[in-house]
């Protein structure tokens, strides 16, 4: 039940390639990096954040020139990021008081951010209205009476948007969509009926300036972003219809998918669910005329278009750089044991797939297969794909009528790529990188099993690298227990 994935080609302009059989990044050699910072290491791009920054904005200003770019924090709040992004033009998006703390603490201003989150708590909401953000982006109408009590409890006016259930998929995987009612985000369309005459009787304390939608991540459908452009452009005039005052924004949120393979050529021998969520076509050239034209043509240049990008700003502006710390033969086949696993890199828990290349060895053209898996004391903790396994054996325990489909299922749910072809003298010591590792990373590692969290390190323009997060140590383990000295 093995795929390989083909080793090349991996290489990106500019970007990412080799010199004398080792992996360069942005001209830096990688293992030199992990030389000298020590592994596992992500590596971060200033050219890479640059690059996205500046191709979402003239990409979508071209169409829509009043198109503000709120980048999603929660994909990569390290402090150095956010201020290469701010730097490149953009605004912020957050999610909690935390994120309002770290993207102030990064330099952005509060009429430069808007703020999502399903439960915002009293406190955040104080913050936020006090410092006069640009929208609370309101889930619920119980979130709006709270919004209206603190506001009026500071005597300010807060700016809001509402969320609405467009009631489109949109995201790879089913747990990735947040555009219907069967996920637990935003309000209905009567619920927002009830919001308008709420701020409308509190004009004093609330100001609806604009509309919401956010439909899931790593949308790789055209037509969920053509559908969503549809919707919110009617939405907008008929939420326009009912105030007495002009829409100042219509947020349509982020999603937008990068490939996770360097090649489509690599992604060829797994089905094509898996193909669906790591390929993709869709750029930001493609979406300003699926996503922002439809709007710009509705609704006009006037009102503000504010988008809000995670992934796609983030994903491949990093590697991740892991050594190779121990070696098993099982089943004819070597095993080879890295030392980041899932607390490093949580997507992979997950079963999220990064592609693999031997920065030791990096134009080795002989191959052989091989697993490769993290430290932790777990068997989910690997790259691929035993958990796959698992979950066919609990679903057919669970039904044994489903055994007729036992076929379909292992294809659907193991047949990814568990086995990794890698040049055929890797051996332990070497490097390995982990590419498109930018996105929902550095805040998601933990601790677990005692183990370090990874340091990260900024490759900035002129090619000089700098430590942007520390690697955590042994006082970091001992940092929330309150206990006494033995
Ligand atoms: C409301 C909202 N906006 C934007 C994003 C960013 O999504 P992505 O990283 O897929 O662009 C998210 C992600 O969870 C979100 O919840």
């Amino acid at each position: 039940m093995s795929q390989a994935i083909a080793l090349h080609p991996w290489k990106r302009e500019q970007h990412l390639y080799s010199t004398e059989n080792e992996l360069v990044i942005d001209a830096v050699n990688a293992c030199e990096l992990v030389e000298k910072y020590g592994s596992p290491l992500y590596v971060y791009s200033e050219k890479k954040l640059r690059q996205n920054a500046s191709d979402i904005l003239s990409n979508f200003r071209r169409v829509h020139r009043n198109t503000r770019v709120c980048f999603a924090s929660k994909a990569c709040a390290n402090i150095a990021v956010l201020q290469a992004l701010r730097d490149a033009g953009l605004s912020v998006e957050i999610n909690s008081g935390g994120e309002f703390f770290k993207a102030t603490v990064a330099g952005y201003q509060p009429e430069e951010m808007v703020f999502n989150g399903v439960a915002k708590l009293r406190s955040e909401l104080e913050e936020v209205i006090r410092a006069g953000i640009k929208a609370i982006n309101v889930d619920s109408l119980m979130e709006l009476k709270r919004i209206l009590e603190v506001a009026r409890s500071v005597n300010k006016q807060a700016g809001i948007a509402l969320r609405i259930i467009p009631e489109i998929k949109g995201g790879a995987s089913a747990g990735w969509e947040t555009g219907t009612s069967e996920s637990k985000f935003g309000m209905t369309r009567d619920e927002q009926r009830q919001a308008i005459g709420l701020i409308k009787n509190h004009p004093d304390h609330l100001r609806m300036k604009g509309i919401h939608a956010h439909i899931g991540t790593q949308i790789t459908d055209e037509n969920a972003f053509r559908a969503e452009a549809l919707f919110l452009t009617e939405y907008a005039q008929e939420v326009s219809a009912q105030l007495p005052y002009p829409l100042e924004h219509i947020n349509l949120g982020g999603g937008y998918p990068k490939s996770y393979t360097s090649s489509d050529a690599n992604m060829m021998a797994v089905p094509d669910h898996y193909r669906d969520n790591y390929c993709t076509r869709i750029d930001f050239g493609t979406l300003s005329e699926i996503l922002i034209k439809p709007v710009t043509d509705a609704l006009g240049q006037e009102v503000e278009i504010i988008v809000e990008p995670g992934r796609s700003m983030v994903s491949d502006t990093a590697i991740l750089l892991t050594r190779i710390e121990s070696e098993k033969q099982r089943n004819g086949a070597p095993v080879y044991y890295l030392d980041a696993g899932y607390s490093v890199l949580f997507d992979t828990y997950m079963g999220w797939y990064f592609h693999m290349v031997n920065a030791t060895r990096a134009d080795d053209t002989e191959t052989k297969l091989c697993r490769m898996v993290g430290p932790l004391c777990d068997s989910s903790d690997t790259y691929y794909d035993i958990e796959g396994e698992g979950r066919v054996k609990s679903l057919l325990n669970s039904d044994p009528a489903l055994a007729q489909h036992r076929e379909t299922l292992d294809k659907v749910l193991v047949l990814q790529p568990n086995m990794r072809e890698l040049p055929a003298n890797t051996r332990v010591g070497d490097v390995i990188a982990l590419l498109d590792t930018g996105a929902y990373v550095l805040e998601m590692m933990n601790e677990y099993c005692g183990r370090q969290q990874a340091a990260a390190v900024m490759v900035d323009v002129n090619s000089n690298s700098r430590l942007i997060r520390r690697r955590s140590n042994n006082e970091d383990l001992l940092k929330y227990d309150v206990y006494e000295s033995a």
